[in-house]
């Protein structure tokens, strides 16, 4: 079997449907399954999955193909990883298959940092190393646990990775373009190097950390890059991701020292921000791994604030995340060093709501001696009580609020039912947010659109095309006929999920296929419709070739050769009519 046909099986094993409703709830109408798409901010069943055809459409962001393009945008995962996971899943072995790789204009980005990652890790392990391998060690930092963080050493001198790179024959620019120079000079000297993955485990950056009590910033991050992005990097997500599927949990730390702790005692399944707050995008890709979400913060005035903010962020997210809090200003890292793994797994397993800790927080900040202050507590966790979906819980919280401060459940649960009431009224109608139009289609690219879409679902108009001789107007789309004609011819054929997989290194190609397939067409189309299609583009070419005529006109100054063009384009308009 050749690769092709292996992959195309792989394909055919897994059923589109069965796939995707394992990531989203699809509900069946008609003859196609419908869900909200993963792939934008939407609350509506806006994507449509076809058991039919193998495909899923969105109607609203036009994110289309099939089950290997949905798990690698879904899961940020490459074509053969993909593929690996799905063949695993239906019992194929594919060892040892070589798939086309997609190249992009990062590849060299990739390999330079992959170099640099290389380079600084083994100067861990040389000689100029040992000072920091003995602060490794003072922190109980085994040779595992460097090995699995991929953990370096930045030499001292100012440009030892330059001279590597420039000898390796990439230009300053590019190095300081990256981040991994600054004016033509090294940015790390000396410091504990932590390579950045992206999500799907790239590297895409570094964090270097000093290892000596100094005046300079702790851990000094490569600079924002079109890869590097602070509010969208979750360390340790490449992995976390693999394991958050077997716990079915995701803790979310601060520090990059907790995350490899953690580690230590097998608690994988976590992510930490670069330090900075969470973001929407962080949130999207953690609540895309599960909606079972730990905080685990440091046990700080900072932390207590970091954790309330990043509550708030998934409450609005629609998810109540648990908290983990850490006494006496432990962080993950030193609470396991100090009381080990026992201890910190009870924590994960005693963690309250997020509503819990906030109704908790909300007490400190009041003076409970005052009545007054203490009825703002009140109505003050009244408020959080709104945001919890569970009415057994609320009845929970009511119950012991009354009992706490002696107020009588009525009273309570009355106030709580007319903040409901008003919570109802004030909440904003929500207009759902439209998707940018796309770019207006003249009316060649519509006809071409159109026709490709009718080859891809009836092979004789491939054959009528091919017969009319019909020139496409652009060259994409020459591209994609002449694909979609190799496949029929190769195949007999064309399935559009297959052809799919056959085009994924074509970038520019899938994108085209995708606005060809989401086009809302009717299913029959007959031969004179057909060739009025025909007909427009035809009109498009003599128009081409008036213009190039008349372009030749003007640039010479041969009265003969100007008579001759002008035959030409008289020739061409009566054609046209
Ligand atoms: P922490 O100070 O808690 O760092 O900052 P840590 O990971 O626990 O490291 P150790 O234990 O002191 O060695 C939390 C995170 O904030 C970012 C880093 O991502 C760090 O992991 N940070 C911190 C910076 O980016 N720059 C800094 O100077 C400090
Ligand atoms: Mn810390």
């Amino acid at each position: 079997m050749n690769n092709q046909d292996l992959i195309n099986e792989v394909r055919r094993k897994n059923d589109i449907v069965d796939i995707i409703s394992e990531k989203i709830p699809l509900e069946k109408r008609g003859k196609n399954y419908f869900g909200v798409c993963p792939f934008h901010d939407d609350t509506n069943p806006s994507m449509s999955v076809s058991r039919e055809k193998q495909i899923y459409t969105c109607f609203s962001c036009h994110a289309t193909g099939n089950v290997f393009t949905f798990l690698m945008e879904y899961e940020h995962k490459d074509f053969n990883q993909v593929l690996q996971d799905l063949a695993t899943r239906v019992g194929i072995t594919i060892k040892g298959l070589k798939t086309k790789k997609i190249s992009t204009k990062y590849d060299e980005w990739y390999d330079i940092y992959n170099l640099a990652n290389k380079f600084y890790q083994n100067n861990l392990m040389s000689k100029e190393g040992e000072a920091a391998r003995i602060y490794l060690e003072n922190r109980h930092i085994d040779k595992d646990i460097i090995k699995e963080f991929e953990l370096g050493y930045s030499l001292s001198g100012h440009d030892d990775l330059t001279k590597l790179l420039t000898k390796k024959g990439y230009s300053l620019d590019l190095l300081n373009k990256i981040g991994l120079t600054v004016n033509d000079y090294d940015l790390y000297h000396n410091r504990l190097m932590f390579p950045l993955h992206d999500l799907t485990g790239k590297v895409i950056g570094f964090s270097g950390r000093i290892i000596t009590s100094g005046k300079q910033n702790k851990y000094l991050n490569t600079k924002e890059t079109e890869l590097f992005k602070k509010g969208k990097l979750l360390y340790h997500y490449h992995i976390a991701k693999e394991k958050v599927r077997v716990d079915k949990s995701i803790i979310i730390m601060e520090g990059f020292m907790d995350i490899i702790r953690a580690s230590t005692i097998n608690v994988k399944n976590t992510v930490a921000t670069m330090g900075t707050a969470l973001t929407s995008d962080h949130i999207k890709d953690i609540k895309r791994l599960s909606t079972n979400i730990l905080l685990c913060f440091d046990g700080d005035e900072a932390g207590v604030k970091a954790t309330l903010a990043a509550g708030e962020l998934f409450q609005k997210e629609g998810v109540d995340p648990k908290v983990i809090t850490l006494k006496d200003n432990e962080d993950p890292d030193s609470y396991i060093l100090k009381y080990g793994e026992a201890a910190f797994r009870d924590l994960i397993k005693n963690a309250i709501y997020y509503s819990d800790f906030k109704i908790e927080a909300l007490k400190n900040k009041h003076n409970m001696a005052s009545s007054e202050e203490k009825a703002n507590y009140i109505y003050e966790v009244l408020g959080e009580l709104v945001k919890i979906n569970d009415p057994i819980r609320r009845e929970i919280i009511l119950k012991e609020l009354a009992k706490n401060y002696e107020i009588g459940y009525n009273t309570l649960e009355k106030s709580f039912q007319d903040l409901l009431t008003k919570q109802d009224l004030k909440k904003p109608i929500v207009i759902r947010e439209k998707t940018a139009p796309r770019k207006e289609k003249d009316k060649y690219q519509k006809a071409s659109l159109s026709i490709m879409y009718y080859m891809l679902n009836k092979q004789e108009i491939i054959d009528l095309v091919e017969e009319e001789h019909l020139v496409f107007p652009t060259e994409a789309l020459r591209a994609l006929e002449s694909e979609i004609v190799y496949f029929y011819h190769t195949y007999g054929f064309v399935n559009e999920a297959d052809f799919y997989t056959y085009l994924t290194p074509k970038v520019e190609l899938v994108n085209l296929l995708a606005e060809i397939i989401s086009l809302d067409l009717k299913k029959e189309i007959t031969k004179s419709e057909l060739f009025d299609y025909f007909k427009v583009i035809r009109e498009y070419n003599i128009k081409l070739s008036i213009k190039k005529l008349e372009e030749k006109i003007k640039n010479t100054h041969d009265p003969l050769e100007q008579v001759k063009y002008a035959e030409e384009i008289r020739k061409l308009r009566i054609g046209e009519k």
